[in-house]
């Protein structure tokens, strides 16, 4: 058994083609992330986008901190992932909203792969400008923008990203991450 190539092949890269992403891509990219499981089956994502040559792909792009708006201006499309802070139903937070969130685009991310699309998640950027400028009113909460297209070449890089671009990826061993059954790990907080 090895691991599913749609796993073992999502990587984050900064280089991307100047292809832009068919629509009907960009909407088989949401329809994956609104199957996604949710607690209570609340749903509580919400995408805004933006291609590359639209007027809100400048403006979500001036969200971005610098060192990701150098390498993400040549993306095809710029997302920006936001929560829905309250049970629609209790009208109480929703204390899995981010969780639900990440699932939403980890199903996103799988979908792009299938098509040779490649994501870079960005932390990196000014929720605030962000909530601003995409006019996202109170009550939601934005959770992480997305850089995503077709793989580039790195020499369309600065030379300090080109380096890293492709460089092996690294993770922890498994038994850091998963032991079976009690704490096992020899870690404190
Ligand atoms: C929530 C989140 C925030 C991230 N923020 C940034 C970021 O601001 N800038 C960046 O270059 N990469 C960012 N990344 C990408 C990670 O650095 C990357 O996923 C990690 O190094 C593992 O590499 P891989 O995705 O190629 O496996 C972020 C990823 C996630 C999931």
């Amino acid at each position: 058994m090895e691991l599913h190539p749609l796993i073992s092949g999502r990587w984050s890269p900064r280089a991307f083609s100047d292809r832009l992403i068919e629509q009907e891509k960009i909407d088989l990219l949401f329809e994956a992330a609104r199957w996604a499981a949710s607690s209570s089956n609340q749903q509580p994502w919400r995408f805004l986008y933006s291609q590359r040559g639209e007027e809100v792909f400048e403006t979500m792009l001036d969200c971005l901190m610098d060192g990701n708006r150098i390498w993400a201006k040549d993306a095809a499309l710029l997302i920006a992932a936001v929560a829905v802070d309250n049970n629609s139903r209790s009208g109480k937070p929703n204390g899995h909203a981010w969780h639900d969130v990440g699932l939403a685009v980890g199903n996103l991310s799988i979908q792009a792969t299938a098509m040779d699309i490649y994501l870079h998640q960005m932390g990196g950027y000014y929720p605030e400008k962000a909530r601003e400028l995409l006019a996202i009113p109170q009550g939601f909460t934005p959770v992480t923008m997305i850089a995503a297209g077709y793989l580039g070449k790195p020499e369309r890089l600065p030379e300090n990203l080109r380096e890293r671009e492709g460089a092996p990826r690294k993770r922890k061993a498994l038994s850091e991450i998963a032991a079976s059954g009690k704490w096992d790990f020899g870690e404190t907080a």
